[in-house]
C-alpha cells in the first residue's frame, strides 16, 4: 500500500576530487513509498535547485536495473539495503518514516570523486582495455514481445 513518509537524508557533498567533502543533513517530506530511490533524490533536487542551491550530483543512465551506470554506499551498504537490487530499482517501500538515510560515494582510491556520489570508473575501462573480462551465464533477454502487456 502507498503511502507517505518524511525521512531526513545524510549526503556526502563535495565539489570535486580536490576539495574536502563532508556530510549535509536534508529533510525529504511526503516521499511516496512507491517512488525509486533515484527519484527520492530528484525530489530533493528539485528542491535544492528551487532554494538557489547545487543539487546532488549521482551516476544514473537507464533506471531500469539494466546499465549499472547508478551506484552508492546507503547506510554503509553497496547499493542500499536490497541484496541483488540496483540503485536505482531501491523503492522507498523499504524505508520507513522518520528513518535517517546515509548517503555516500564508493570509497577507493580506483574511484576519485567526481562529485557528491558521482565517482570516476574510468577504471573499469582500463581493466578492459588490458583485455580483462568476466564469465558470468546470465541466461537469455526475454523477448519484448513475449511479455504480456494488459490493455489501459
Ligand atoms: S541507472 Fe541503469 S542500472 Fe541503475
Amino acid at each position: 500500500m502507498t503511502k507517505n513518509i518524511n525521512i531526513t537524508l545524510k549526503i556526502w557533498r563535495q565539489k570535486n576530487a580536490s576539495v574536502k567533502g563532508g556530510f549535509e543533513t536534508y529533510h525529504a517530506a511526503n516521499i511516496s513509498t512507491d517512488m525509486s530511490f533515484l527519484e527520492m533524490i530528484d525530489v530533493v533536487n528539485e528542491q535544492l535547485t528551487l532554494d538557489g542551491k547545487d543539487p546532488v550530483a549521482f551516476d544514473h543512465d537507464c533506471r531500469e536495473g539494466i546499465c549499472g551506470m547508478c551506484g552508492a554506499v546507503v547506510n554503509g551498504r553497496a547499493h542500499g539495503p536490497e541484496k541483488g537490487t540496483t540503485l536505482c530499482q531501491l523503492h522507498m517501500r523499504h524505508f520507513s518514516d522518520g528513518d535517517t538515510i546515509v548517503i555516500e560515494p564508493w570509497r577507493a582510491k580506483a574511484f576519485p570523486i567526481i562529485k557528491d556520489i558521482a565517482v570516476d570508473r574510468s577504471a573499469f575501462d582500463q581493466i578492459i582495455i588490458a583485455g580483462g573480462y568476466i564469465s558470468v551465464n546470465v541466461g537469455g533477454a526475454p523477448d519484448a514481445n513475449a511479455i504480456p502487456i494488459e490493455n489501459g
